[in-house]
């Protein structure tokens, strides 16, 4: 094999990953409270990519959260902190060419512009999940609104910790009344226009 060295440019591009992949870099930025189906939603969402040949990849709060932003909790400095590495880890991720699917609860739009300002709005979308709390406290799947309601959690979105709606999202999925398959319709729908 002949390995060329050049040192004219060494730094392979943005673009040039782009091409590779034959897709864009860009993310979609999934917001809205625990229990409403960011996490699912990005699931069959990354899936669908993975099925297209698209480089996709999920940053998740929950795994996030138990390994780089471990000893994050749940005050307004800590989230805020949360969020902002969580933008800045996926603006690396669309330099290397991929598709990055962020689902965070994000509950204040400061913090979801100060994403959009981190990764840059052309590579930005901002996707509601949209679904209201009692729905969410009746899906409860991990048990989370009733310990609040408990007070054994404190802080928790959308009880004792506000949760701000997107006022302009790029894409709104009412997850109470849309199925998993048309949700999903709906992202790979907006993916490709
Ligand atoms: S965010 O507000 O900083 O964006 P993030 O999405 O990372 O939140 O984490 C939310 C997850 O943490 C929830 O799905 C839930 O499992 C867990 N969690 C634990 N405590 C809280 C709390 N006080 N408020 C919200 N979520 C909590």
């Amino acid at each position: 094999m002949t390995v060329f060295l050049s040192s004219e440019s060494p730094l392979v591009s943005r673009e040039e990953r782009e091409s590779l992949n034959n897709h864009k870099g860009r993310v979609l930025w999934f917001t809205g409270l625990s229990g409403a189906g960011k996490s699912s939603l990005a699931r069959n969402f990354d899936r669908a990519l993975f099925e297209r040949g698209i480089r996709s990849f999920i940053l998740d709060g929950d795994n996030i959260r138990a390994g780089l932003n471990q000893g994050l909790g749940f005050s307004d400095e800590d989230r805020r902190e949360n969020i902002r590495r969580v933008a800045e880890v996926a603006k690396l991720m669309v330099d290397a060419g991929l598709v990055v699917i962020v689902a965070l609860i994000s509950p204040k739009q400061e913090y979801r512009d100060q994403a959009k300002r981190i990764i840059g709005e052309k590579d930005f979308s901002e996707i509601f999940v949209d679904c209201d709390l009692k729905t969410c406290q009746d899906r409860d799947p991990k048990g989370f609104y009733k310990k609040a309601a408990r007070d054994e959690i404190k802080n928790y979105t959308g009880l004792a910790s506000e949760y701000e709606s997107p006022l302009s999202p790029d894409l709104a999925i009412n997850t109470s009344t849309t199925n998993e398959e048309d949700s999903l319709k709906m992202l790979l729908n907006f993916y490709i226009t």
